[in-house]
């Protein structure tokens, strides 16, 4: 089970990376939009820098035809070096090329999966990853957890090794339902982590424990004893 970070934000993903157990991070365009006017590629190697070499990093391609695509990927691996990650719509167009790098051992992210038939050819194609978009689908009316649950399952009958990163989260629910219904990975905004940790309830249970600690040995910590 693994989970990463779905932010292009330096400061965010900081923070983030000190607190919680992170495998990865996933980039799309709209957050880097979020970021300004940036230098696309020197931003990454930022994140890949606060990454470290062994967390993966999913850069995502804008090409709209095979050809382009495989350039954007052969591009953004050769500057951002291993455990980089090309995310590749499933299109039609993005199959071609999907095929085609997975052929040549790069690692693939297949993105913008709405429904299991996508997932499955990208499965069948050889990507790492199948992102599934969870809150969209739900804004289509899909059945996200259903998608999440086949292709899962899909995953014991088939060789390679392929994980469903579920992602597009609105809140910590949609989260664990998909880890709930066999998501390998989830990909989620800081700010919804920092929201599992932030119920009231929690700091008052710290509270409480720490109120009778200090009923009991005053100003001492464990380390005094
Ligand atoms: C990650 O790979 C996806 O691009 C991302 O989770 C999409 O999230 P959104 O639907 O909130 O834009």
């Amino acid at each position: 089970m693994r989970l990463m970070l779905d932010s292009a934000n330096l400061k965010d993903l900081e923070k983030a990376l000190d607190i919680y157990p992170i495998s990865g991070v996933t980039t799309n365009p709209q957050q880097i939009e979020a970021e300004g006017c940036i230098d696309f590629f020197a931003h990454l190697k930022s994140i890949r820098a606060l990454l470290g070499p062994d967390r993966s990093l999913h850069v995502q391609v804008l090409g709209q035809n095979r050809e382009t695509i495989i350039g954007e990927a052969e591009k953004i691996c050769s500057i951002l070096g291993e455990e980089t990650y090309v995310s590749i719509p499933v299109t039609e167009e993005g199959l071609k090329a999907i095929r085609a790098l997975t052929e040549r051992g790069f690692n693939i992210t297949a993105t913008t999966v709405f429904s299991t038939i996508q997932g499955i050819l990208a499965m069948l194609s050889g990507v790492k990853y199948v992102a599934v978009f969870y809150d969209r689908m739900l804004n289509n009316d899909i059945d996200a957890p259903r998608v999440i649950r086949e292709l899962s399952s899909l995953l014991w009958t088939n060789t390679s090794n392929t994980q469903v990163l579920a992602a597009s989260f609105k809140n910590v629910t949609e989260i664990t339902t998909s880890y709930a219904n066999g998501a390998g990975c989830c990909t989620v905004r800081p700010e919804i982590l920092s929201t599992g940790l932030a119920m009231p309830s929690i700091q008052k249970a710290v509270s409480d424990f720490r109120k009778n600690w200090e009923e009991t040995y005053g100003n001492k910590t464990i380390l005094d004893l």
